[in-house]
């Protein structure tokens, strides 16, 4: 059966990663967190001193960045010049470089074919910003999952808080609109909603609630394509 390609967008904090591993783990399909890319990128550049506003700086220290990720039981692991950095990207500071650096171009290039090559020849759900416009234009299914920033950022804080992060909600609140802003206002693949995509928004939803509707978007989805659960799994 031919690989199948769901394309899954969305803003930060819209449970795109959380949704997207569980469906990966019911339908048999690979989960790739494109995110974890741009982190390892933005903990490269915290770990090497360079400025991660001086886009001239990050370009020049690309050359000596090598990100890739690893499937260790079906699961990913982000891998920064040999070493598993996939728990030490998880940080809020990690996650402002990321947002700061994936809007240069040189990075974007850098991850693109990365994404793509795996992508090729599995079927997968490949959870980022750009997925559906960039990445995967040619995607299956393409979908939108968003949600309120104000919900988005609860579920985040609740999420830090459960880590034991000191943060508070008023603070996760700010950090997530100016995520959002530099996401969607950056000059290069900036998050926006293909033309194709479905838009799923999940504001007022529990986590539980948001996770069926999404499933049930993607398995009417998987049917048109007469692609049952039971024919799409990885090889
Ligand atoms: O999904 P995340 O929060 O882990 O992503 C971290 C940052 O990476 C986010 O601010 C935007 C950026 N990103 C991107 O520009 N394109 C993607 N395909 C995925 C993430």
């Amino acid at each position: 059966m031919k690989p199948v390609q769901i394309a899954l967008d969305g803003p930060s904090g819209s449970g795109k990663s959380t949704m997207a591993r569980r469906i990966s783990q019911e339908l048999g399909f690979y989960y790739i967190d494109t995110g974890a890319l741009y982190r390892a990128v933005g903990l490269f550049v915290k770990r090497c001193g360079v400025d991660p506003s001086d886009e001239a700086a990050v370009s020049a220290a690309l050359s000596n960045c090598e990100v890739r990720f690893d499937f260790q039981n079906g699961v990913q692991r982000t891998m920064l010049k040999g070493e598993d950095v996939s728990g030490e990207i998880r940080t809020p500071e990690v996650s402002q470089l990321a947002s700061r650096v994936s809007a240069f171009s040189a990075v974007r290039a850098l991850l693109l074919d990365t994404q793509r090559t795996f992508a090729g020849g599995n079927s997968v759900i490949m959870d980022g910003r750009d997925i559906g416009t960039t990445v995967l234009p040619d995607a299956a299914i393409k979908i939108f999952l968003t949600a309120s920033a104000e919900d988005r950022a609860m579920r985040r804080f609740q999420e830090l808080a459960a880590r034991g992060e000191k943060t508070d909600y008023e603070t996760v609140l700010r950090e997530q609109r100016e995520r959002d802003s530099r996401d969607e206002n950056r000059e290069i693949s900036p998050l926006r909603r293909a033309d194709d995509a479905i838009l799923v928004d999940t504001t007022g939803l529990s986590l539980e609630e948001g996770y069926q509707k999404l499933r049930g978007v993607i398995d009417s989805c998987l049917e048109e394509l007469a692609c049952g659960e039971n024919s799409c799994f990885i090889s």
